[in-house]
């Protein structure tokens, strides 16, 4: 089993604003459409956190016409992170490696959705999250937001960071590679994949002294003074 990291609940919160705007609104159109009709939804969100998409995602599905009744189920290994969840979210604690208990926490989902999360993940989770995804029978609408894709540019101009970050974030986890890896590992399924860039544009923030703080540590360089960045994430449908 991986070696599961804790997020910092600040660091997640100071994100959230910045990733709510970045999400695709198209993706979630499509995802909305899939809906119609549904009189309750059971959503699981994998990977959490405190409830960053649902805080997103619920009203925005109403705000598409979706009135059923939502189910929600968090699932994340941080006990500390859905102990902040919203009440009348059910919850679930495990590693999304564990095949039985995510098979457990999957059934009877309707959609399955996720934020920041992919890029985490190492190859063999990934591909377990889409094998027991395309075991359900029916198969859930899935969204999977804000996927770091690397690249990300920072002004001033800083030489050679982006590629010693991204190496750093690969040997972690699918890093950059992971909304082409997911993509390919459903569409080898039968899934049909929808996808769209949804990068960060940060002036400057205190999200953008933490970001460039991380990114710059990450990489093994003293942290300039930053003006700007365009930090690349990407958003993934499958259906
Ligand atoms: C970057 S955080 C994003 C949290 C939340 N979705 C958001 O957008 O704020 C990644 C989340 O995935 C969870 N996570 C990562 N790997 C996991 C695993 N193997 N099993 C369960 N949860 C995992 C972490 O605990 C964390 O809450």
């Amino acid at each position: 089993m991986n070696e599961l990291e804790n997020f910092d609940p600040d660091w997640l919160a100071l994100r959230e604003p910045a990733d709510h705007a970045a999400r695709s609104r198209r993706l979630e159109e499509l995802l909305a459409a899939r809906c119609a009709g549904a009189a309750r939804l059971r959503i699981v969100d994998l990977g959490a956190g405190s409830g960053s998409t649902y805080r997103h995602l619920a009203p925005r599905l109403v705000e598409l016409g979706v009135d059923a009744e939502q189910d929600w189920l968090f699932v994340d290994h941080d006990e500390a992170l859905l102990a902040r969840a919203p009440g009348g979210v059910r919850t679930a604690r495990l590693d999304l490696g564990d095949r039985e208990a995510l098979r457990t926490a999957l059934s009877g989902a309707d959609l399955v959705v996720g934020s920041a999360l992919l890029d985490v993940l190492p190859a063999e989770v990934a591909t377990v999250l889409v094998e027991e995804l395309s075991a359900l029978d029916p198969r859930p609408v899935v969204l999977f937001a804000l996927t770091v894709s690397g690249g990300a540019e920072v002004e001033p101009p800083a030489s050679g960071v982006a590629q010693a970050f991204d190496a750093d974030q690969r040997s972690r986890g699918l890093g950059p590679d992971a909304t082409g890896f997911v993509a390919d590992r459903f569409a080898e399924r039968g899934w049909a994949v929808e996808r769209e860039a949804t990068p960060w544009r940060l002036s400057a923030s205190p999200l953008l002294s933490a970001w460039a703080a991380g990114w710059f540590g990450a990489a093994g360089v003293p942290v300039p003074d930053v003006v700007s960045a365009v930090v690349p994430h990407e958003d993934l449908l499958a259906r």
